[in-house]
C-alpha cells in the first residue's frame, strides 16, 4: 500500500481518555451513533460471526456484539491505553478468550489479520488522514458487512473539526481530526464491491452499513 506515514500517538490520542469513555459506556452514555451502529449490525445477523473492530476504543461495539452472539473478535487499535482498557473490560465480562488484540496502524497490519465476517470502524476514519488505504485495510479480511460512524460531511462539521484540531495543535496535543467526503467513501466502497444497506445517524454523526454485493 502506498501509504502511510502517520504518528501513532496522534491517531491514538483519544485513548488518553479511555477511563472516562469506559465510565460513559458503563453508565449507559454510549454515543447514540455507536448504539445505532451496534443495532444496525445486529439487525443484519451476527450469530457465530468473526468480528474485526478497527479502533475499537474501550471495546463497546465488539464486546456488545460478542455478548449478543458473535463468536470472536480482533481489536486493532493505535492506542495502547484503549487496548489495555478494552482487554480488562473483556476479561471482566468473561469474554477475554474470544478477543485478540493488535497494537498499531491497521493499514500497516492489514496483511497479518485473519479473515472477518463483519468489520466495524466506530468514529475511526475521523482520526486518520488517508481514507482509501484505511478502507482497503477494512475490506481486506473479506467481510460481508462493514459498518462505520463518522462526522457528517457538512460545512459546519468541517469548521468544527478544524477548530477542534487547531485547539489541540495550539495546546501541543498530537490529536488531528478529519471530515472525509461521504461521496468518496461511498464510491470507494462501491469500487470494493459493497452496497449501502443502512444510512442513518444523528445531526452531527453519520452511521452507514455496507454489505458485499452478490456476484453478478
Ligand atoms: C475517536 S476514537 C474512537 C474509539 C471508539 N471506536 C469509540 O467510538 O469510542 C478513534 C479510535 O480509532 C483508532 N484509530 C484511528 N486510526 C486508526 C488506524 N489507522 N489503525 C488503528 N486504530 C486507529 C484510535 O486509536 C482510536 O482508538
Amino acid at each position: 500500500m502506498p501509504c502511510c506515514d502517520v504518528d501513532l500517538a496522534g491517531i491514538g490520542y483519544d485513548g488518553l481518555h479511555a477511563d472516562e469513555d469506559l465510565e460513559d459506556w458503563r453508565s449507559g452514555r454510549l454515543h447514540p451513533a455507536s448504539q445505532e451502529l451496534i443495532a444496525a449490525v445486529r439487525a443484519q445477523g451476527i450469530e457465530g460471526a468473526a468480528l474485526l473492530d478497527i479502533g475499537a476504543g474501550v471495546g463497546a461495539v465488539h464486546l456488545t456484539l460478542l455478548e449478543a452472539g458473535a463468536a470472536t473478535a480482533v481489536d486493532v487499535d493505535a492506542s495502547p491505553e484503549y487496548l489495555a482498557v478494552a482487554r480488562a473490560e473483556a476479561e471482566r465480562r468473561g469474554l477475554g478468550g474470544r478477543v485478540e488484540y493488535r497494537h498499531g496502524d491497521v493499514v500497516e497490519l492489514a496483511a497479518q489479520l485473519p479473515p472477518a465476517d463483519i468489520v466495524t470502524l466506530d468514529s475511526v476514519i475521523c482520526c486518520y488522514p488517508y481514507l482509501a488505504p484505511l478502507l482497503e485495510a477494512a475490506v481486506r479480511p473479506n467481510p460481508h458487512l462493514v459498518g462505520l460512524t463518522y462526522p457528517r460531511d457538512v460545512w459546519w462539521m468541517r469548521a468544527y473539526m478544524r477548530l477542534f484540531t487547531l485547539t489541540h495543535a495550539l495546546r501541543g496535543r498530537p490529536g488531528r481530526y478529519y471530515v472525509h467526503r461521504h461521496d468518496r467513501l461511498n464510491q470507494l466502497m462501491a469500487d470494493a464491491g459493497f452496497r449501502n444497506v443502512h444510512e442513518g445517524g444523528t445531526r452531527e454523526w453519520r452511521v452507514v452499513l455496507y454489505r458485499r454485493a452478490p456476484a453478478p
